[in-house]
């Protein structure tokens, strides 16, 4: 078996044996395997695509390519989540303590910004004190004492993913469903949760903008990961316009406290009781979406889920003193009103324009080694479907500096459009797979 005989064979549109995916998978993990052959075979699945079963089977492969994390020695059920990425989604922050409370245990891995989306990691490291690195022991430890911990992906776990991810992002090669999914599910079954609960967004702020697209993609990471023996279930979720109205780090854990103490937004409320409901049901937590929704409804209405979140950043480190009194981390030392230039209604919104400004104020990364200015992003006072008069504040920037103060206002008017004509409200689920 080589290489070229493997490549020619999905060239010609067979489908690949085991063995030869466990040959391509562990060459390249272990570096046999030139950048440039690896690149040639993940063009010919792009072009040829992949089956169930060779889908399964470099799931599989992937996810054997490195430390398996065993959570076997934490008592009760252990969930995670994963969203494929968004614009303001600050989803983790508020569902994480709201299933500890109803006693699930939250083990969960994320990763930092990627382009114009944010990351879970970043927002967490905007919080004073707290750390994202624990080790394996330390890990296991906090989710048993705790409830819940959310700490950065370690390069252990799926490192066949970290090698194949960083080919196909400079070789046209994201874009194919087969690889995004064992791309997913590997990193996600190597963290031994029994359940998992995918949010898959779809939209102009999401890599799948169709929702049949992002149907597809969902259930066929929903079949992987039930094959591979766990309880999975995915949320299609809206990303044509920004989760909630912060986006940036700090701004939005201060959304997500806000929500937490029932002040903040009813739209990342909602999502979090979704994909919520969804993980008490399959876990057995709860017999149906409805009984799930009013023990997580509870959680965050009597207080015990903010709580939950005091006691999670206190034992990752973090200084939950800055939450004291209702107060809320801080904000950036300039700010911009960004002003509707007409009246009439929010017709749209580019989505994906909404992270680049965000990325302009300093929240995100332009260039992998940037670093991440905490308090900067953006608030958005009008959505789709919002009225708007000619001049009226449709949103605010936050920046250290002018410059990009004025970079970010200007990106981010350039991504609303207006009409005279009154626009629907979006939804924000499409659908819910089980
Ligand atoms: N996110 C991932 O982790 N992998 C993909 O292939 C796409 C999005």
């Amino acid at each position: 078996m080589n290489m070229y005989e493997i490549i020619t064979k999905k060239k010609l549109g067979k489908a690949l044996t085991k063995e030869e995916i466990d040959y391509f998978v562990s060459g390249v993990t272990d570096g046999s395997i030139p950048d440039y052959q690896a690149a040639a075979l993940l063009m010919a699945i792009c072009m040829r695509g992949m089956n169930d079963e060779e889908t399964f089977l470099i799931t599989d492969a992937m996810t054997h390519s490195g430390e398996m994390l065993d959570l076997s020695v934490i008592e009760g059920i252990k969930v995670d989540k994963h969203s494929t990425g968004g614009v303001g989604d600050k989803t983790t922050l508020v569902l994480a303590p709201m299933l500890a409370c109803c006693g699930l245990k939250v083990a969960k891995m994320s990763g930092r910004g990627l382009g114009h989306t944010g990351g879970t990691i970043d927002k967490l490291e905007s919080i004073p004190g707290f750390t994202t690195t624990l080790s394996d022991e330390d890990f296991i430890k906090t989710v048993r004492e705790h409830g819940l911990t959310v700490v950065g992906q370690t390069a252990d776990l799926a490192p066949a993913d970290k090698k194949l991810y960083a080919l196909r992002d400079v070789t046209a090669t994201i874009d194919n469903i087969s690889l995004i999914t064992s791309s997913i599910m590997s990193k996600k079954l190597a963290c031994g949760a029994d359940a998992i609960v995918l949010d898959v967004k779809t939209g102009s702020g999401a890599f799948m903008k169709e929702p049949g697209d992002a149907i597809a993609l969902g259930k066929k990471m929903v079949d992987i990961g039930k094959r591979a023996g766990k309880k999975v279930g995915c949320v299609i979720s809206d990303m044509n316009q920004p989760l909630g109205t912060h986006v940036g780090n700090a701004i939005e854990v201060n959304e997500a406290v806000e929500t937490l103490r029932g002040r903040g937004s009813a739209e990342l409320r909602e999502l979090c009781l979704v994909l919520g409901s969804v993980l008490l049901v399959m876990s057995g937590t709860a017999p149906d979406r409805q009984e799930a929704v009013s023990m997580l409804s509870e959680a965050l209405d009597s207080g015990r889920a903010l709580d939950k979140f005091m006691e999670f950043v206190r034992a990752q480190g973090g200084d939950a003193s800055v939450f004291d009194n209702d107060a809320l981390l801080a904000t950036a030392p300039l700010s911009r009103d960004v002003c509707a230039p007409c009246g009439g209604y929010v017709k749209r919104i580019s989505c994906s324009e909404v992270g680049m400004a965000s990325l302009l104020t300093g929240a995100g990364r332009e260039k992998k080694e940037d670093v991440l200015d905490p308090a900067a992003g953006l608030i958005v006072a009008r959505k789709v479907g919002d009225p708007v008069s000619a001049g009226e504040k449709i949103a605010t920037v936050y920046a250290s500096d002018e410059d990009r103060l004025e970079r970010a206002a200007e990106k981010l008017l350039e991504a609303y459009e207006f009409s005279s004509e009154p626009a629907e409200p979006l939804k924000l689920i499409h659908e819910i797979i089980m």
